[in-house]
């Protein structure tokens, strides 16, 4: 089962294979574990690059 944990502060966490689309609609499968940027600070967007503890 994929679960979501919504961090205190700081990302969503996706546990578990899912699959993502973004803007222009590619497809990425994320196999295991992924981190979402929910601050809008990353400059890995839309992965969380730790630039929400800043
Ligand atoms: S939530 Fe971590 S950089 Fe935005």
């Amino acid at each position: 089962m994929t679960k979501v944990n919504l961090l205190d502060n700081g990302p969503i966490v996706v546990v578990g294979e899912h699959t993502i689309t973004h803007p222009d609609g590619r497809q990425e499968v994320k196999p295991s574990r992924a981190s979402y940027c929910r601050c809008n600070k990353s400059a890995n967007m839309p992965f969380c690059d730790g630039a929400h503890k800043t």
